[in-house]
Parts: C-alpha cells; structure tokens; sequence
C-alpha cells in the first residue's frame, strides 16, 4: 500500500515535471500592458483626489495604486498563493484563509492555523488591498511584502521557516523555471524577496471597483435601487458618519480608530494598535476596513464577533463605548456617538451596504499548482494527511 501510494506520488510528480508551464503574458481585465508592466484603469482616475473634495461624495477619486508589477509575476503569484508547499507541511495555502467565494476571508470568527490553532484575529478581506499603505488589523506592516513574512512564518499559522520554504521551492520540478519566467535576467530569481514580491504582484490584481455603487457614483443614476440610494443618504448622513471612517470610493480612509467593539465570550480585551504604536490612547484602535465586497466576508470585525451585517450595523447605535469592559480605559474615537438610528434605517444601511459587491475580476483559481498539492480553498485533507492515513494502513 505504502510503496503503491509512493510510486503513484512520483509518477505524478513525474508527469507534473515533464509539462511546459508558461506564466501568462497578459495583464488581468482592468489593467493595461506598458513596456511590459501592468497598471491599473479605472474611471475613478477621472476625479481629483479626496483632499479636493471632502468627505463621502460620489467624485472623489481613489488613493494612489500599487502597480507595476509584470503579468508574470502576477500570474506567479497567483501559483505561490494557491500552493499549500507554501506551509510547513503542505496544509495550507493563502487561499486557505483567503478563499476567493468568501470574499478572500474565511467565513470563520478567527482563522484557523496549523495543526487546528485558533489564530488572534479575523482574516480580512483582500480585495482592493493593492490601495492600502498599512496591513493588518493593528496596521503593523507598511508594504504587502512585510505583511506576507507574518502568516508564512508564524507558528500558529503557516508555520514554515525561511530555509525550508526556499528549500521546497528550490526541489520543485516546476518552480525554479517559473520564477525566471517571471524574474529575467536577474542572478538569482528564485528568491525569498521574490516569493514575497510575486505574491504581492498577485494580490494587488483583486481589484473590486464595479459595483452598482461605482455605476452609480460614475453617472448611471439606475445602478441603485431607491431603497439602496435611501440608505447611501443615511450612511452618508451626518447623524450616521459611516462615511466619516468608511470613505468612498474605498470605504477606508486608512486611518486606526478606537471604536470600542466587544470581544468574544471569554476572549482577553484585543488591545490592537496600542502595540504597534505603543500608544495608549490607540488602545483597541484598528484600522478602518474596507466595506468592499462586505456582504461576502461575514463574521464581523476584528474578533469576528458579530455574526451578520445587521448586528454590524447595529453595534453603532448602541451608545459610544457601550461595550468597553468595565475599568479599560478607552479613548473613544469623536465620531462614535449615539446616532439613534431607527430599526429602518438600520436596514436601509445594510442594504445599501450589499450595494457595494463586485466580483468580476476574480481570478481564476488554478486547476493544479506547482507542487502537486491540491490548491486549497478549503481544510480538505491535504495530500500529506491522506497519505499518513495510506500509510498507517
Ligand atoms: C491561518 C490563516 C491565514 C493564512 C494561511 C494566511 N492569512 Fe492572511 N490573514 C489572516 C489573518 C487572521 C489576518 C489578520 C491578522 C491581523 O491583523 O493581526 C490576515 C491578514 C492578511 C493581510 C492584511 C490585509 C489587510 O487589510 O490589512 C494580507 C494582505 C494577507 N493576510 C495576505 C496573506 C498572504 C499573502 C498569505 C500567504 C502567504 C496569507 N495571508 C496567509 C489569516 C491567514
Ligand atoms: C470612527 C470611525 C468609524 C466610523 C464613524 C464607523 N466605523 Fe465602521 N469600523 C471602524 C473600525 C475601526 C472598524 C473595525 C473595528 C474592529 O474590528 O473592532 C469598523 C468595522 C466596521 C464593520 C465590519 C467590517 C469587517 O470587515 O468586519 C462594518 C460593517 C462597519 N464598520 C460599518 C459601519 C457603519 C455602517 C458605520 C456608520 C453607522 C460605521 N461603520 C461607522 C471605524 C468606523
């Protein structure tokens, strides 16, 4: 049984081996191709930037872009993501976290890491993320590629180390060929650096700006329904100061805010940026997320502690830091107050919140990845786990 499995293993390794794999020479829809690098089109580049024009309009235009990267690395990346080799032991993959029918989050109140570990946080969506100057809840790394050295290495999530990811990546039969596909001409490309660039070509391909929302705000008055463009107003409004925080175009304005969200049953305060910045005052302060594609990504903030879109919602009326633990000192953000918002435009709000869906650019999810591995968008049993229990057979 044991030797049958194994024959099978390098025979498919074998035939994996012997296919020509060529990274894609086109960039994603939505971005064009100039002297062999891919930048990104949309009409939002038509309108002058937020400073112009305030908050919460429809003509703003959209922070600055990280583009550049070749359709190659791209696509690369796109392998990389979906490669469970990346993991410790071939368990997990980005996607596992980050699966692409879930909004790329997980479903789950917290993540879930190697060997079962419940992970701190919730893990965000990664639409739009090409967007953002800071990463993470706690806003704790500046640039995609500082933000990718976190999962790929920490023991309660991929838990791999430098030597043996590059070691796998090196005795693949597919990889080093890919990465000079994707790096000519440079002494090594088969790189830790280039792992974490790739990935970060990848990623910023997620692009989400074709909503009914963007139809709307670029002139097609009928993208939105008369209930959506009711609860925009309320959003919007100066009473509800969603927009304050949650600014369009992006529904982020990037910026840590205190808003006093409760944690799980049981689960210790999250005290958030306060770490990063060691900074009392941003104690429970997380970066404002992005409302992008939210109908796809529940459960619900940093904790994942609410469980729809309407308790979400609901959090902000209840009263500013009603749900701060009795003796945390918090500094509760100015535009967190006690809106009152009745029952209907609470409602109003959500619906004009799926408003904001748009998923056309989703990138394929390939039908097999370098490894051999079985790209997970899931915890099915990976090929290692099937094999132990072949083996133990
Ligand atoms: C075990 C689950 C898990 C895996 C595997 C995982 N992530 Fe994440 N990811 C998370 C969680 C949880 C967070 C939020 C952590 C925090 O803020 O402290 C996160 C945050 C992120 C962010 C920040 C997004 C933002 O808006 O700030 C990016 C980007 C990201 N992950 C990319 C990746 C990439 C690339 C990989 C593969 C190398 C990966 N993740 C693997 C769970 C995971
Ligand atoms: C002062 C800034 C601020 C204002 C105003 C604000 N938010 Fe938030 N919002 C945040 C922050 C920060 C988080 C993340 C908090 C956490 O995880 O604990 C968040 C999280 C959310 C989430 C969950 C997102 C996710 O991915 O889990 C939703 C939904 C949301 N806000 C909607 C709204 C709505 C609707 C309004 C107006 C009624 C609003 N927000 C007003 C800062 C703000």
């Amino acid at each position: 049984m044991k030797y049958l499995f194994l024959l099978l293993l390098i025979s498919s390794v074998a035939i994996h081996a012997s296919e020509n794999w060529v990274l894609k020479e086109g960039c994603p829809p939505s971005f064009e191709l100039r002297d062999g690098q891919c930048f990104l089109v949309n009409r939002y580049q038509f309108y002058d930037s937020l400073q112009n024009r305030g908050v919460g309009g429809t003509q703003t235009g959209l922070p600055e872009f990280r583009d550049g990267f070749s359709p190659q690395q791209i696509d690369l990346g796109r392998y990389l993501f979906f490669d469970p080799l990346l993991s410790k032991d071939g368990s997990l993959s980005c996607a596992s976290c980050h699966q692409p029918e879930l909004g790329f989050a997980d479903g789950r109140p917290r993540s879930i890491g190697m060997d079962g570990q419940v992970v701190k946080r919730a893990a965000p969506s990664l639409w739009n993320v090409g967007f953002l100057k800071k990463l993470f809840w706690d806003a704790r790394a500046s640039t995609l590629e500082e933000q990718a050295v976190g999962p790929l290495f920490a023991a309660d999530e991929m838990a791999n180390t430098p030597q043996k990811l590059m070691a796998d990546l090196v005795a693949n039969p597919l990889y080093p060929e890919l990465f000079k596909q994707a790096y000519p001409g440079q002494a090594t490309p088969l790189s830790l650096e280039n792992v974490l660039h790739a990935l970060a070509a990848f990623q910023t391909s997620l692009v989400s700006l074709n909503s009914p929302y963007d139809r709307y705000a670029l002139g097609h008055h009928a993208a939105l329904s008369d209930e959506e463009i009711a609860g925009m107003n309320v959003y919007r409004s100066f009473v509800a100061r969603c927009s304050e925080c949650h600014t369009p175009p992006l529904f982020t304005n990037q910026q840590i805010a205190v808003i006093g969200t409760p944690e799980p049953e049981g689960v210790p305060l999250d005290i958030g940026a306060e770490e990063t910045f060691h900074a009392a005052k941003l104690k429970g302060g997380f970066k404002v997320p992005t409302l992008r594609n939210i109908v796809k990504t529940a459960p619900y903030m940093h904790s994942g502690r609410f469980d729809s879109l309407r308790d979400a919602v609901e959090f902000y009326t209840k009263g500013r830091g009603h749900a701060v633990p009795a003796g945390v000192e918090m500094q509760i953000h100015w535009h967190i107050w006690e809106p009152k918002l009745t029952d209907q435009e609470i409602d109003d709000i959500v619906t004009f919140l799926g408003a904001l869906t748009d998923e056309s650019l989703i990138p394929e999810t390939p039908d097999k990845v370098p490894s051999g591995l079985s790209p997970l968008t899931g915890f099915q049993p990976t090929l290692n786990q099937q094999q132990a229990e072949h083996t133990d057979e």
